[in-house]
């Protein structure tokens, strides 16, 4: 098994998705488990070691990357690169694990004018190439089994990258001035991570220092004229407007590390001993923008229900992790299932850039008065009613927000935008309205509409107007049907929080029917990385399926969930198991949902980030930490301080 130490960092979130979609088992950590800590990693890996699991890789993305920063707090970017790596070879030298390290050009003086060998001396300029300097040397001294892959001019989707910010800059200047002194080679993360699993694939070997960037070389000035000449082929930026790109020298564009003149690195090392080789950068370039960058590049976001579980974790993902650059409106009625405080840390850190405003989908006036204030040009429409349950009990709220609210929406959009087509509606719905399937099968896109209960049947119809609102009037939408989320922030009356809910407070755990019922659970923010690609690259008016091909029955599920927990906390799970009780079944209860999301994978290149073993621990977790927020959102406190602090508009 992999050890991915810095997951949610650009390359730690592609890695991850690329062991996942290799088939490699591997499990993640980031800051909640402390790299600079030898007590935390062992702590952390013995709990792997106790369910039978053992590490044969470990693969370390974290380091301090704020070069210019770096100046100023040389001990903490020490800690990262230097005390961090140490503690991972000293563990992976004594647990036999083989460690795989990511190093960078800047250990070299960058006076070069051929391309780097790994053996040429290292001559570091700032305290950041110092410190990954040393840090490379520490492994060599501590983990005989390394790979330390030395890469440059990193950029990929999960971060802010150069591209982006080049192709905003040129759709909103006419002029720019780029560094021309500088020469090296841009490296796509997704090019680095196939290096990384094909290494691994292959096996223990030729261990030692390897250089992995891109092929070819370029200045950063090429590298942005390269950019604007893709970007304007694939109309990111208007072909008709003029951008004068300027050839600036390091002198004009001073910073406060030195940044290496010549970054070029030499890859024959790495092709000699694997046969492994990396694609010229400007291919890369034109895959990247194929495949990652926007053909709708969103600026102002209207995400209507983002007070609920799957919209707080959407715009947590868009604003964190997407390297979305614009404002996020969050429209929400706050029903029972709404929690501002969700987003309170969102709130705080984005400033302007995140706006709540309490309103109803179903009111005219709310959503024109939202849509106008803030120009919004894109919707990305989660609202509902969403527990079936509820439906049953209680299906006039439901046909009121699912179908009267959606339509409202559509309606404001359409006066709103007029004809144009720079603009998204995504509209969030169900993989229910396909109805039930026997015991094989799965639901693709093109499955008739079969819904059974009152919600099913309240989004089918809301889906149905979503498509008739694109045919007969043109609105550019986009639609995305998903199975059953899970994760953190999801209210305590769906299967999975009800359940860590009761079992924490020895409660019994109520079973429906014969718990032979199947469901395909997907990690809420994969749903959210699904959503993102889709508004942002998906084609207008089509309908994406997104799964988390995880298919279990309920009542092997909440036994998993029993021993998971008991596992986390050291408790026996018979304690646990025995309060599993059978209830009368829900009336209706379909029987089984099954995605198949080729398309998305396909044409979109999603893929799940993490295994169900890892999502169900990070969410126990989550729930272990975060009893306040379920005390709250399910006391009757809470309604009352919404009516006193939120009104509308
Ligand atoms: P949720 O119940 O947690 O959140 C719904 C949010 O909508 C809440 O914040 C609520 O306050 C808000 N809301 C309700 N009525 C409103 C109204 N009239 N105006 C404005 N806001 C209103 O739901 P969720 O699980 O996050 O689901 C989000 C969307 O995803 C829904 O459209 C649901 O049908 C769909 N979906 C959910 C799942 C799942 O497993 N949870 C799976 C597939 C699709
Ligand atoms: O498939 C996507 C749908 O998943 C979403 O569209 C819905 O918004 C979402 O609520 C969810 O619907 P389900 O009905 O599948 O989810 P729920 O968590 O309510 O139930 C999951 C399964 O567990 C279902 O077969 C019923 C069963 N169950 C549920 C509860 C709450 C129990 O056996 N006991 C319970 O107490």
């Amino acid at each position: 098994m992999i050890w991915l130490v810095g997951r949610n960092g650009m390359l730690g979130t592609d890695l991850g998705r690329a062991f996942t979609a290799a088939g490699l088992e591997w499990v993640g950590t980031d800051k909640e488990v402390d790299f600079t800590d030898p007590a935390a990693l062992e702590a952390y890996a013995k709990g792997l070691y106790a369910q039978g699991q053992s590490i044969d890789w470990v693969v370390n993305c974290a380091a301090y990357t704020a070069v210019d920063k770096a100046e100023d707090e040389p001990a903490l970017c020490r800690k990262l690169n230097v005390d961090g790596p140490a503690c991972l070879a000293r563990w992976a030298a004594s647990h036999k694990a083989a460690l795989i390290h990511l190093s960078t050009d800047y250990v070299f003086s960058g006076n070069g004018t051929t391309a780097y060998k790994e053996d040429d001396p290292v001559a570091p300029q700032g305290v950041y190439g110092v410190t990954k300097a040393d840090g490379e040397a520490v492994i060599r001294q501590l983990c005989p089994q390394h790979y330390i892959l030395r890469t440059a001019w990193l950029y990929g989707a999960s971060g802010p990258n150069f591209i982006s910010t080049m192709v905003r800059l040129m759709s909103q200047r006419d002029s720019l001035g780029v560094v021309a002194d500088q020469w090296g080679a841009p490296t796509w993360t997704m090019d680095l991570v196939a290096v990384v699993v094909a290494l691994i694939q292959k096996g223990e070997g030729l261990w030692g220092t390897y250089h992995a960037s891109g092929e070819g070389k370029c200045s950063w000035h090429d590298f942005a004229l390269a950019i604007l000449e893709e970007a304007r082929t694939r109309g990111l930026v208007d072909p008709a407007k003029a951008v004068e790109v300027k050839a600036l020298t390091t002198d004009q564009y001073p910073t406060k590390a030195k940044r290496p003149a010549w970054s070029v690195l030499s890859k024959d090392k790495l092709k000699a001993a694997f046969g492994l080789s990396f694609p010229h950068w400007r291919e890369s370039l034109k895959t990247f923008l194929a495949q990652e960058y926007r053909l709708h590049n969103p600026k102002t976001l209207l995400v209507t229900g983002g007070a609920g579980f799957i919209g707080s974790n959407f715009i947590r993902h868009v604003l964190i992790k997407a390297g979305f650059n614009g404002t996020i409106v969050n429209f929400d009625k706050l029903t029972y299932a709404g929690n501002p405080h969700s987003l309170s840390d969102i709130a705080a850190a984005y400033g302007s850039r995140y706006v709540f405003v309490k309103g109803d989908i179903a009111e005219t006036a709310d959503v024109e008065a939202v849509l106008a204030k803030y120009n919004v040009d894109t919707i990305v429409h989660f609202a509902a009613e969403s527990h079936v349950d509820r439906s049953i009990h209680g299906p006039g709220e439901f046909i009121r927000t699912n179908i009267l609210g959606t339509y409202t929406l559509l309606q404001a959009a359409r006066a709103f935008w007029g004809d144009r087509q720079d603009v998204r509606f995504h509209h969030v719905s169900t993989d229910e309205v396909y109805g039930s399937l026997g015991d094989t099968g799965k639901f693709l896109e093109t499955t008739a509409y079969d819904p059974r209960s009152p919600y099913s049947a309240s989004k089918a119809s809301s889906d149905h107007l979503v498509n008739a609102w694109h045919h007969t009037y043109g609105l550019p939408i986009t639609m995305s049907n998903c199975s059953n989320n899970y994760g953190p922030y999801h209210f305590p009356e769906k299967l999975i929080p009800l359940m860590i809910g009761n079992l924490l407070s020895g409660k019994a755990l109520p079973v429906y029917g014969d718990g032979k019922n199947v469901r395909d659970w997907l990690y809420v923010e994969d749903h959210a990385s699904a959503i993102w690609a889709i508004v942002t690259r998906g084609r207008l008016g089509e309908t994406y399926n997104v799964g988390g091909e995880n298919e279990w029955t309920n009542i092997d599920l909440v036994k998993f969930l029993c021993t998971r927990l008991a596992e986390v906390q050291g408790k026996n799970p018979e304690e646990y198991l025995k309060l599993i009780t059978y209830v009368k079944d829900r009336p209706g209860h379909d029987h089984r949902y099954a995605i198949d999301c080729e398309k998305l994978k396909g044409e979109l290149k999603w893929t799940q980030s993490v295994t169900f073993e890892q999502g169900l621990e990070a969410t126990i977790r989550w729930y272990l930490d975060n009893q306040a927020w379920v005390n709250l959102v399910t006391s009757g406190e809470y309604k009352n301080w919404v009516d006193k602090n939120y009104t509308t508009r």
